[in-house]
């Protein structure tokens, strides 16, 4: 397989301090090549969130490494950091995160704004991604004046903007009906095999994780078990029981 675009080891974080002290991450080491697309999947609080936020440099780890391209990520200039979460990620959060008071292409092209992009070639490719994503026609609108289907399909817009080469989506289709998340599935997964762009997707949606061609299993702040291939609809075994795998569990018990 090509070289890990993304790489961890033993990477932890731990939350507040004293007796609030919360350790959401309990030492990860794996690896995200490129060009793969990998479901992050587990219960509500396993640490999913938390670890596509380090694994995109949104956050900073407690402890250990996480390399792009083979580079210690904390050796690097705060500055060269920002720069290079903006021009080699793209994110699609449940939430969607649109400005209210900016329209669509206003929204989409703010990756290129931070960039430093003219206003005109920030107009062009703004235009030329929302016409991927056949969401031309609201360029103008008001962004929160959309179905939530189209909210998502500008935040995919937003995250290609700046051609990057990762895509991190959390929870992308937690907010939509079946037949809207489908939609915006086939729309991601059409990104990673036209495009080549790598797919990291957290999720608790067992169809999405399915669609991947790897998953990794959190529980408790640990990978716990990871499985490989597309799964087809009704496969997926997710009643994964870590003992049967020899990983040790927290009280050390295999
Ligand atoms: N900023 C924070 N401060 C304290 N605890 C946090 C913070 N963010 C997340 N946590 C805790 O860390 C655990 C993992 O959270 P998260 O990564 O969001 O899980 P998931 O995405 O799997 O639901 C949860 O118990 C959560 O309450
Ligand atoms: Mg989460």
């Amino acid at each position: 397989m090509s070289t890990p675009v993304l790489e961890t080891e033993n990477l932890a974080k731990v939350y507040g301090r004293g007796a609030s002290r919360f350790d959401a991450l309990k030492g990860l080491t794996f690896e995200i090549h490129d060009g793969e697309s990998v479901a992050i999947v587990g219960k509500s609080g396993s640490g999913k969130s938390t670890l596509m936020h380090l694994l995109a440099l949104l956050d900073e780890p407690t402890s250990g490494v996480v390399a792009l391209d083979g580079q210690p990520v904390s050796q690097l200039e705060p500055k060269k950091i920002s720069r290079l979460r903006n021009e080699t990620f793209g994110f699609v959060f449940q939430q969607f995160f649109l400005n209210a008071n900016q329209t669509v292409l206003e929204n989409v092209t703010l990756p290129l704004k931070i960039a430093g992009l003219s206003k005109a070639d920030r107009h062009a490719r703004g235009l030329e991604v929302l016409e991927q994503l056949e969401i031309a026609d609201k360029a103008k609108n008001r962004a929160t004046d959309l179905s939530g289907g189209q909210k998502q399909r500008v935040c995919i817009a937003r995250a290609l903007v700046n051609r990057p080469s990762v895509i991190f989506a959390d929870e992308p289709t937690g907010n939509l009906d079946s037949t809207t998340s489908e939609v915006v599935e086939d729309i991601l997964f059409g990104l990673h095999r036209d495009q080549g762009i790598t797919l990291v997707v957290v999720t608790h949606d067992e169809d999405l994780a399915g669609r991947c061609e790897r998953r990794l299993m959190m529980q408790d702040g640990l990978i716990v078990a990871e499985e490989h291939g597309v799964v087809t609809e009704g496969q997926l075994d997710t009643t994964f029981d870590p003992a049967q795998l020899g990983v040790e569990d927290e009280r050390g018990q295999a």
